[in-house]
């Protein structure tokens, strides 16, 4: 498909979304959310894709909705469209690992976007940020949960209440962020994580996302039943006896899901 705001590319086996509004740094319109929501159908649904990258450019991953496009919308417009209506939530629904490569501004709902990925790889230059309140909002795409179950209470309420950004040392000493890269390797080495993880069963790739994600939504003996549950389920693939027979034959495994 063809689309206005974004760009879509596969790379191997890496799909790669790119938000493509630099003039108004990748803010977030109503039509963006339904551009990336149906890029990532479409990435999902190929059996060529394991790994989907989201990025942005080198000033800005994306620095939030688009305010231009909210301001003058009341009550009834946001209740009859609103962010998780047009699908601005499909990334964190996706079965495929992601990936959010961040350079720039991640603000408000950028935050929250990258925040919907299951890895934030950022640039030496990333600065992320719930500035909403200083708008006279508050995030609206999940940030006020999953900055809070990233970094924690304190410095959640910090960056929600005072609207400040926070840039990329402190968003990976904080848990935000897995990884910091100087800004001119952050496409390369995000790429090389994305790769990395499409070559895995993919299968197996979706159950270790799926396990993971059960220690937001669920108690930890909870947790820890589905995760065994899901670690016995391996063992019914010929993937889990591929990697093992290579193991002990000293060789790459061939697998045979990907
Ligand atoms: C619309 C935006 C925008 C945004 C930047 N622009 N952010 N337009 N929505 N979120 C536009 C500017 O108006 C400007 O357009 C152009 O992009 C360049 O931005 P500048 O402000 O000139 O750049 P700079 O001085 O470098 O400042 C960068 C910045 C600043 C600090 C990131 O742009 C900024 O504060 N942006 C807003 C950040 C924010 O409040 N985000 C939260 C949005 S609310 P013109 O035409 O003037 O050149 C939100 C709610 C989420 O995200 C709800 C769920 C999704």
């Amino acid at each position: 498909s063809t689309f206005e705001h974004i760009i879509v590319e596969s790379k191997g086996a890496v799909g790669v979304i790119r938000l493509n509004r630099p003039k108004m740094l990748n803010a977030l319109s109503f039509a963006v959310f339904r551009e990336i929501a149906a890029a990532v159908g479409d990435l999902e649904a190929d059996d060529g894709i394991g790994c989907i990258l989201i990025t942005g450019n080198e000033k800005a991953f994306a620095a939030g909705a688009d305010v231009k496009e909210m301001q003058p919308k009341g009550f009834i417009d946001m209740v009859n469209e609103d962010f998780k209506a047009s699908g601005g939530d499909r990334v964190a629904t996706c079965r495929k690992p992601t990936i959010a490569a961040v350079s720039g501004y991640a603000l408000g709902g950028g935050c929250e976007l990258a925040m919907m990925c299951d890895i934030i790889i950022a640039s030496d230059t990333a600065k992320f940020g719930q500035p909403e309140i200083t708008l006279g909002t508050i995030p609206g795409i999940g940030g006020s949960q999953r900055l809070t179950r990233a970094v924690g209470k304190a410095k959640a309420m910090d960056l929600c209440l005072t609207g400040r950004m926070m840039d990329a040392a402190e968003a990976e000493r904080s848990g935000l962020v897995s990884r910091i890269v100087p800004a001119d390797k952050l496409m390369d080495e995000a790429m090389a994580a994305a790769e990395k993880i499409a070559s895995m069963s993919r299968p197996v790739a979706a159950m270790a996302k799926s396990a993971v994600n059960r220690a937001f939504e669920t108690t930890l003996s909870e947790g820890i039943n589905v995760e065994r549950d899901l670690f016995r389920s391996t063992f019914a693939l010929d993937d889990r006896a591929e990697g093992m027979a290579a193991f002990v034959e000293k060789r790459k495994p061939n697998n045979k899901h990907r």
